[in-house]
């Protein structure tokens, strides 16, 4: 009788997802601010500056006139529109409205190119380190991620050779490419990105850009796999360069022939994404140039971090391309980057994500440190750092 009831309650074998890690460092740094301790927050992945003016206006507005219904389940088409839009001001690509469909974040647009591509069993190909829930998702999905090393020839990104030596040995279905990458922060140029789609097609191979990072790039402009191939998955969202991560709205730009695969599996899971968040993030690009000079930001915190933390004692890092991410390796003080994550935050009072929870095999030499937040920060995160590190 207990045994049966404990059946009743036992989660399914592909729930068993691992946590984000940082969100343990984030509980520790709360409650050290809760004891009113100084901490730097470098560990979450978002910005802190708001919405554009003209997102939150929009959403104002569109409270105070009354009803917010459901929209079609692909999305607002005059969002669409404006998405599609964005696609010819910043890449001079010409795209079919019809071919976007706005998604819960780029975390449901995953759900949805996942399902819509693959079967359960299927190989799915992803750098490593790389972002958690890609493989997260995967697996619950009944997928297997299968991890690729990269190495600094590549700028740590995949290289089409690493991608066909994986598939020969067992054949993967699809690849995951992101540029500018997280944790890492490092980029593909258009050239190279455009050779391993190239070739991921030529043998098979289903490709999805997760191009959430976009317009957040210091050292060469970003190219979208839209421009590069009309049968790639693009995925992107309003929650980096927009600063609207709590608003949860994202987008897809797909092959003409899954539109109608999306549309439907969006309204059966979800029916729509959140409408005032819609009206928000159709708003947003309005917002361009305030969420510009958020972006300066970054360029400033970026170089006090590229100049500072070498003098700080971590002068090894992959290199800062995009994003808003530094990747230190730690090897050189600690080969378990959660214990000096958790002394940082003890003795240091700043708060930076463990390699762990990007790289299951070389992430205990790596910490993560986010630079979206202000300059006095990150001159004081420095500050800080190598005080304790000399000291
Ligand atoms: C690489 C990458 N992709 C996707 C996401 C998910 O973002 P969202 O669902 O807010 O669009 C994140 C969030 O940190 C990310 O770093």
């Amino acid at each position: 009788m207990l045994n049966a009831a404990k059946d009743l309650l036992s989660p399914s074998r592909r729930s068993d997802v691992p946590p984000f890690i940082v969100m343990d460092v984030m509980a520790a740094a709360a409650a050290r601010e809760a004891k009113g301790e100084r901490v730097v927050h470098m560990e979450v992945g978002q910005p802190a500056a708001p919405a554009p003016l003209s997102a939150r206006r929009a959403a104002q507005a569109a409270l105070e006139a009354g009803r917010i219904g459901y929209t079609e389940s692909l999305g607002l088409p005059s969002l669409r529109a404006r998405i599609a839009g964005h696609y010819r001001d910043a890449y001079g690509v010409d795209l079919d409205p019809g071919r976007i469909a706005v998604t819960t974040g780029s975390s449901g647009g995953f759900i949805l190119s996942f399902l819509s591509l693959f079967e359960a069993g299927d190989r799915v190909a992803l750098a490593n380190p790389g972002y958690p829930p890609y493989r997260h998702i995967l697996t619950a999905l009944g997928c297997e991620p299968v991890l690729i090393e990269t190495s600094a020839e590549t700028r740590w990104a995949l290289s089409p050779g690493a991608l066909i030596a994986a598939h020969r040995k067992r054949p993967v279905k699809g690849v995951i490419v992101a540029s500018p990458a997280n944790p890492t922060g490092t980029m593909m140029d258009a050239r190279a990105l455009g050779e391993l789609i190239a070739v991921a097609e030529d043998a098979g191979i289903r490709v999805i850009s997760d191009e959430i990072y976009h317009g957040l790039d210091y050292a060469f402009r970003a190219e979208t796999a839209a421009k590069l191939s009309p049968r790639a998955v693009v995925i992107n969202s309003f929650s980096k360069f927009f600063c609207m991560t709590g608003w949860r709205v994202g987008w897809m730009v797909l092959p003409e022939p899954l539109v109608r695969t999306v549309d439907r599996l969006h309204g059966n899971l979800a029916i729509s994404v959140p409408t005032l968040a819609q009206i928000a993030a159709e708003a947003a690009f309005d917002g361009r140039a305030e969420m510009e000079a958020v972006k300066h930001g970054y360029e400033e915190n970026r170089r006090i971090l590229t100049e500072g933390l070498p003098r700080a004692g971590l002068d090894q890092f992959l290199p800062v391309d995009g994003a808003f991410y530094l990747y230190a390796n730690i090897a050189r003080f600690s080969d378990d980057s959660l214990d000096f994550a958790n002394r940082m935050l003890a003795e240091a009072g700043v708060a930076a994500t463990p390699g762990i929870d990007f790289d299951p095999i070389d992430g205990r030499h790596f910490l993560r440190f986010c630079y979206a937040g202000s300059a006095a920060d990150m001159r004081e995160a420095v500050e800080r750092i190598g005080n304790w590190l000399g000291g």
